[in-house]
């Protein structure tokens, strides 16, 4: 039986962490569908067009180390407003949403488009700086050169850019919980989410 937890929310709130921690409880399966749009935003850094790359997308191109820089979420962000950038992604994200034993997808659109059906939804925020405080020590510890105020910036302008887009714009879907990880601990959002997941088990 498929059991779908859809975690949508904007730059660096914390929807990974919590999507793995919720995950890993539940022992359902997990999809950081952000990497599929980094995956090909790297591809067209590398002179691909963006719509072939998303559908010739493979396995190992999401294994790269290098897809957590700040020039490839810029290059996801702007792929990621084209349809058939889109549209090349879905079918494998709802197969996987209902792939047998629970999944939990995390990205910007799983409530609204890939599962407007999940049987739960949270949409995770938190304030621009403490979400770009953490993306700041996040990059700092693997030695990227950044500063808090260029971290500040691309955080914002990714937001803009996938809350104003047309094609899946990031909203919080109706139904969706929102939580609000400004003044939360990790352990204590992951509690939440934990709790709304039970909530919401049939
Ligand atoms: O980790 P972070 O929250 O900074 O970003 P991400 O989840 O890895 O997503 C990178 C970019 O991919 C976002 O800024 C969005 O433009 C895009 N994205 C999307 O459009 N739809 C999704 N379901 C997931 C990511």
């Amino acid at each position: 039986m498929s059991f779908t937890v859809a975690i949508d929310g904007p730059a660096a709130a914390g929807k990974g962490t919590i999507s793995k921690a919720v995950a890993a409880h539940f022992g359902f399966a997990h999809l950081d569908t952000g990497l599929l749009y980094r995956a090909t935003g790297r591809r067209v850094l590398a002179g691909e067009d963006p719509v072939a790359a998303a559908r010739d997308l493979q396995p190992d191109d999401l294994q790269r180390d290098d897809l957590r820089t700040a020039d490839v979420a810029q290059a996801a962000s702007r792929v990621a407003a084209i349809v058939e950038v889109r549209s090349a992604l879905v079918d494998f994200q709802i197969s996987f949403a209902r792939r047998a034993g629970g999944a939990v997808l995390d990205g910007r659109d799983i409530g609204t488009v890939i599962c407007p059906d999940a049987e739960v939804k949270l949409f995770v925020t938190a304030s621009d700086e403490v979400r770009a405080e953490r993306r700041y020590l996040e990059l700092s510890a693997k030695n990227a050169d950044v500063t808090r105020a260029q971290v500040l910036a691309d955080v914002r302008e990714r937001d803009a850019r996938d809350a104003a887009r047309d094609a899946a714009p990031m909203v919080a879907a109706q139904d969706a919980l929102v939580l609000d990880t400004s003044d939360l601990s990790i352990d204590a959002a992951v509690a939440r989410a934990i709790a709304a997941v039970e909530a919401g088990s049939p």
